[in-house]
């Protein structure tokens, strides 16, 4: 192959990989249903979506959860064990009103957590989240 007729398929290749890639404004592949997510931040924003629980789709990964303005009304024990990664969470502007003592067990690198104007009694909340949150 001569090498002129060479650069103009590698120069191709490279057009069509600019055209396929262009995904620039989509959402990451992981990002769960009624969702919003920042792929580098590992950041989801699930707010005003009727949530009644947790996305049942949320990777492990994430790093920054805001789930205000939905319809949680409980958060049982052991809700967030597996994710371990989340720095801040955000579930203000629920119906919670209870929230089981082991509900934010796990949540070892947690450093931000918003509950506010939710109907919650002030000392379940002290219990289930100084209990279970070291680093808050
Ligand atoms: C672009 O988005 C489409 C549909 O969401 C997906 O199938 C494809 O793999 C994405 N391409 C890249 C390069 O991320
Ligand atoms: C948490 O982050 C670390 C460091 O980036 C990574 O190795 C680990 O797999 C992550 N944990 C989860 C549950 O994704
Ligand atoms: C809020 O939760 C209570 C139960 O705790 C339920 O009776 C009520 O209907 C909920 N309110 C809304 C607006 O969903
Ligand atoms: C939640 O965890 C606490 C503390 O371990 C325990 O006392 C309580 O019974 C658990 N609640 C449920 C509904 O399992």
């Amino acid at each position: 192959m001569d090498s002129r007729r060479c650069i103009v398929i590698v120069w191709l290749l490279s057009v069509l990989r600019i055209g396929s890639n262009d995904n620039s404004s989509k959402q990451p592949a992981w990002c769960p249903r009624n969702c919003k997510c920042n792929g580098i931040k590992l950041s989801v924003f699930c707010e005003d979506s009727h949530f009644t629980q947790i996305p049942p789709d949320l990777p492990t990964f994430v790093r920054s959860l805001r789930l205000s303005k939905n319809n949680l009304q409980k958060i049982s024990n052991n809700t967030f064990i597996e994710f371990q990664n989340l720095t801040s969470l955000s579930l203000i502007k629920n119906n919670i009103s209870l929230i089981e003592k082991d509900a934010f067990k796990g949540l070892n690198n947690l450093q931000r957590l918003w509950v506010g104007e939710n109907p919650l009694n002030i000392k379940v909340l002290e219990e289930s989240v100084f209990g279970a949150v070291p680093r808050l």
